[in-house]
């Protein structure tokens, strides 16, 4: 145990920066032994701050190593500064004064992956949130900007690429031999914005013709043997930069747009100054190598990192508790992007799924947080599906609360007022309230409060006078440090449609039409529709119109006709859901008490019509068909049994198997897509439909389901189709799996990132011996501790394996502590994301709940990183 536990920081304490530097002048000499790092920061005390005789305290980490520092031109003798907890603290300052230091670093030794650091071949940094000061001596806070000028100088046979943020200005040869390149960026920001790569590096080029008719350079950089894989990102970018002009008016603002991929990364991708920065397994794509999900999502993350070059990099966050000012924001414009590329309803399916199964899981559980949290201990523990997805759903609610329109209004005063500046979620909404007119003054406890409101819908209708009352109540349950809520301010978007299933034109506050939006405010509210014609079933919360649970009596039958009828995409979708869910809910119920399971509903007749309709969009039959998932339902329980939930989804499977087995022996012979391997709507939803088709028909037992599955493995000449075949084989009990995952295995071991999905699903396997087969594949050749993405392959792949990780024995869940112990010493970020599992150990049935409990009780006996303590121990309170 340390001496003394991490304490945590609080929004309420915020001060402005007693200190600003206007200009930050860097010199990295880079070398494999020791990297020496010169700092010029051109330093002035900040006139806003009341502090002005408060000493200079600049943030450093334990991994920077201080040499000299020196004050203009006086280097300080060791008693006129200390260092103290990581920090340079400098007592007597000029008002204005050149701050030098110089620092040496080992970026081979970072095992962090923050600041600076070796991936393969080449060095990499990444700085968000608080990696800069791994690298130097610096005000590592986000509402210090300042214009930054780097020199890079290193031996160009080893590392002949040299990049930085902003435009090349000068390279030379040094008389060393060694080369010196410099970078200047134009634009002031704050230190997470900083970047520098150099490696041997291959690059391809484009160029983009922004609105305003200027030319703009485009690199993606990657090492050799990956380059032909970067087309599809660089397509994806130029969508994006036409797509920010059309729709938001942004224009790119630098002569030159770069992107890096690298293979060891601790997130997804990171939107550095005209440097981004990408985990390859988020930017490189090949049909071969490649499966649909991934390649919509490098088309989303490169948009969603372009677009961060207005909302995070010209508009960034005055501190970390406004992380979702910039993150919400940005995810909200990449859905939106990604809808417009594709479908938009398939893409609102895919994201509340997402949001539903794993943000709501948060916002229920031990770190559940406002999407600006008030305090915080480690901030990397706080890019979170909280501050990400329901933050882009505050945005969300926001864009319809307000329309198009102006919206758009609103998001063209946020920029025009705040450009350059360092801001705050308060000033977005002010923004977007300014130029509307519309109040958000009660809205804006979204951001404040945590947890997942839950709203119960009763509805009486009145044949006589023909009204229609709809009774909504509205309540969000404590969460840690919340005892009691407010009512919130939540959009409803809903129609109504008769028994038929025809849209009811109806009549709300005067204003008649087929859809309406209620703006529900208060604890318990009324709203009355007339000239209903017939006794309507309510389509409520289409498109999922706020982050709510929304509950409501629905019969089978009402919801059947939803499914069929109603009028928004979405709303069928979650009418199918729903009706799984109820089915699913009584299975596990006979399962946990040892009954016999058996079928109670007609869900199997529904799933049947909509296999037949051909009016469907095939990705959208495939949502549907997709039963929920153990996570989802999880997430739904009051009490977790993993293996009562599993039983009964298998159950579920089998039964509409066999029910539907020509049925789906049918579809997956309609739905083959022939031509070129394409990553778009059509073909996609297409695969989707017959690649889930095929898991039912070998579910079924029909031996031909077999021979289709093998043959489709080895004659796809595309990775989704190949991967898919795989997967069924695993997941259903195929006699030849054991062949095919070696047969995959031979076939793209050169190829690393196949390689890890071979390793999830190797995890994920049901079998006997589960968690000695996982302990095997830590020793595998494949595998590798050192890089973030086998490890997320690795245990995630395991965390999905229900039998295995949750045996009643707890060895599971000991597994899993013990590679989190191992790998905090070296790297935090990684080992604070693997605990996720095991805070959820409050709703896990009890004899699985206690072995959490006492795996999370042996973690925090060790000496912790902040990062896992923050996590653990929040979880034990
Ligand atoms: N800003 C990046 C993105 O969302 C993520 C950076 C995450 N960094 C971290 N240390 N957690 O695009
Ligand atoms: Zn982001």
């Amino acid at each position: 145990m340390k001496e003394s536990q991490p304490s945590a920081i609080y929004l309420k304490d915020y001060k402005v920066p007693p200190f600003l530097i206007d200009k930050t002048e860097l010199t990295f000499e880079l070398d494999e032994a020791t990297t020496v790092v010169t700092s010029k920061l051109h330093m002035r005390r900040n006139p806003d701050s009341t502090e002005n005789t408060a000493p200079l305290v600049l943030d450093g980490g334990e991994d920077v190593k201080l040499v000299a520092v020196a004050m203009d031109d006086y280097v300080l003798p060791s008693g006129e500064y200390q260092l103290v907890d990581n920090q340079l603290i400098i007592t007597a300052t000029a008002d204005n004064f050149v701050l030098t230091c110089e620092t040496l670093i080992e970026p081979q030794n970072n095992t962090r992956l923050e600041g600076l650091y070796r991936s393969s071949s080449m060095f990499c940094t990444q700085c968000e949130a608080e990696g800069f000061r791994h690298i130097t001596y610096y005000l590592d806070r986000p509402d210090v900007m300042s214009v930054f000028t780097t020199r890079i100088i290193a031996d160009a046979t080893k590392y002949p690429v040299m990049l930085s943020n902003g435009n090349e200005i000068s390279r030379e040869l040094q008389e060393d031999g060694k080369t010196s390149v410099v970078w200047h960026d134009p634009f002031p920001k704050p230190a997470y914005l900083f970047a520098l790569v150099s490696g041997n590096l291959e690059v391809k080029n484009d160029t983009f013709v922004t609105q305003s008719q200027r030319e703009v350079k485009l690199q993606i950089f990657t090492e050799a043997h990956n380059i032909d894989k970067v087309d599809y990102a660089m397509e994806a970018l130029k969508r994006s930069m036409r797509w920010d002009e059309d729709v938001y008016g942004r224009e790119y603002d630098l002569d030159i747009f770069m992107i890096v991929a690298v293979d060891d990364f601790n997130m997804g991708a990171m939107e550095n100054k005209g440097l981004n920065i990408f985990n390859s397994s988020c930017l490189l794509a090949s049909p071969e190598t490649t499966t649909d999900d991934t390649y919509l999502r490098v088309e989303a993350i490169v948009a969603h990192e372009y677009f961060h070059n207005w909302s995070g990099n010209r508009v960034t966050c005055r501190d970390w508790f406004q992380l979702s000012l910039k993150e919400g924001f940005t995810v909200f414009r990449d859905q939106s992007f990604s809808a417009d590329m594709h479908s938009d309803t398939v893409k609102r399916v895919e994201d509340v799924s997402f949001l539903k199964t794993a943000q709501f899981a948060e916002d229920a559980g031990p770190m559940a947080h406002p999407v600006r949290p008030a305090s915080f201990i480690e901030i990397s523990n706080f890019y979170t599906l909280t501050v990400y997805e329901k933050g882009a759903e505050i945005v969300r609610m926001i864009h319809t609360l307000l329309g198009a329109e102006n919206f758009r209004k609103g998001s063209d005063l946020y920029f025009e007022r705040h450009d350059g500046q360092a801001v705050t979620c308060d000033d977005f909404v002010a923004a977007m309230q300014d130029a509307s007119g519309v109040d958000l003054t009660q809205f804006k406890r979204w951001y404040s409060q945590a947890g997942t409101p839950q709203i119960r819908v009763t509805d009486e209708y009145d044949a006589q006078s023909q009204t229609y009352q709809l009774t909504l109540q509205q309540e969000t349950p404590a969460t840690p440090g919340q005892p009691t809520k407010l009512p919130l301010h939540i959009p409803v978007r809903l129609g109504l449609i008769d028994e038929s299933g025809n849209a009811l034109s109806v009549s709300s506050s005067g204003h008649v039409s087929d859809e309406h939006l209620l703006e529900l405010t208060e604890a318990e509210q009324v709203f009355e529709f007339t000239q209903v014609a017939t006794k309507p079933v309510p389509s409520l919360l289409r498109g999922f119109s706020a982050p709510v649970k929304l509950s409501y009596d629905y019969s089978s039958a009402d919801l059947l006709l939803l499914l069929s009828s109603d009028q928004d995409g979405f709303n069928r979708w979650n009418a199918g859901q729903q009706l799984a869910v109820n089915e699913l809910n009584t299975l596990i119920e006979q399962a946990v008490a040892g009954e016999t399971l058996s079928l109670t509903s007609n869900l199997v007749e529904g799933f049947k019509s909509l296999l037949q309709d051909a009016s469907l969009d095939p990705a959208m039959v495939a949502l549907i068909l997709n039963l929920p998932s153990q996570a989802y339902l999880s997430e739904l329980a009051q009490v977790i049994h993993p293996n009562a939930i599993k039983q009964a989804r298998q159950y579920l499977k089998k039964q509409i198997a066999e029910s539907l087995q020509a049925d789906f022996a049918q579809a997956y012979q309609q739905h083959q897509v022939t031509g070129q391997y394409q990553a778009e709507a059509k073909d996609i939803a297409s695969r989707s439909l017959k690649n889930l088709a095929l898991s039912y028909w070998l579910e079924s037992g029909d031996d031909a389901a077999k021979q289709v599955v093998v043959a489709q493995f080895e004659s796809a000449d595309n990775m989704t189709d190949q991967f898919a075949a795989l997967s069924i084989a695993v997941h259903h009990g195929h006699d030849k799996a054991d062949d095919l995952l070696d047969a995959f295995y031979q076939q793209w071991q050169n190829e690393p990132l196949v390689v890890n999905k071979w390793l999830m699903l190797s995890a994920s396997r049901e079998q006997e011996d589960a968690i000695a087969k996982v302990t095997a594949l830590m020793e595998h050749e494949a595998f590798d501790l050192k890089n973030p993405n086998k490890v997320r392959s690795l245990l995630g792949g395991f965390g999905q394996n229900i039998a295995a990780f949750h045996q009643v024995d707890g060895s599971g869940y000991q597994f899993l502590a013990d590679q989190i112990l191992v790998l905090d010493k070296r790297n935090p970020q990684i080992a604070s994301r693997l605990c996720t599992p095991l805070t959820r150990w409050k709703k896990m049935a009890p004899e699985l709940s206690v072995k959490m409990k006492a795996e999370l009780e042996r973690i925090m006996a060790n000496e912790l990183s902040k990062d896992v303590y923050e996590v653990i121990s929040k979880s034990l309170a």
